[in-house]
């Protein structure tokens, strides 16, 4: 019963603090790190994240356009980063099964870099 309560309260201060703050630059830092965002992007706030293979996202939430096909808004780019291949057919941006709730997570993320 000790150790349930213990997982409980740790759960709710986990995501407690995952919610509170507009974005938990860190976990969103570690799942750009999972899907490979990072060997092709360069991302502001994010170390490491300085590769030149695809677009950098340096200001994304300033943009009219995402890959300049897809007006942005933080739908438009949650889709985009889950599926790039049905939005744009043939873009070098692969998909990489990202789930729904860290592409979320992502886009809100990249739309505060103004
Ligand atoms: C294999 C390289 C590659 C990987 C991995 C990759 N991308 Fe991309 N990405 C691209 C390319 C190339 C484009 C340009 C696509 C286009 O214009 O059709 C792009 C475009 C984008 C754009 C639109 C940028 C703009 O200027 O409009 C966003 C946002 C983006 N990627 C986010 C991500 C995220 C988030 C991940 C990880 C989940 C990721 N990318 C992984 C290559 C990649």
């Amino acid at each position: 019963m000790k150790s349930l309560s213990f997982l409980l309260i740790s759960f709710f201060f986990l995501t407690g603090c995952a919610r509170r703050g507009s974005v938990n630059e860190m976990h969103v830092a570690e799942r750009m790190r999972a899907y490979g965002c990072v060997s092709c992007h360069t991302i502001p706030r994010i170390s490491g994240a300085e590769a030149t293979v695809g677009p950098p996202l340096d200001r994304l939430g300033s943009r009219t356009y995402i890959a300049g096909v897809l007006p942005n808004s933080p739908e438009n780019l949650s889709r985009w980063i889950q599926h790039p291949q049905s939005i744009h057919p043939g873009t070098a941006m692969p998909e990489m099964g990202v789930t729904k709730s860290d592409a979320d997570e992502i886009a809100k993320f990249l739309g505060s870099l103004k």
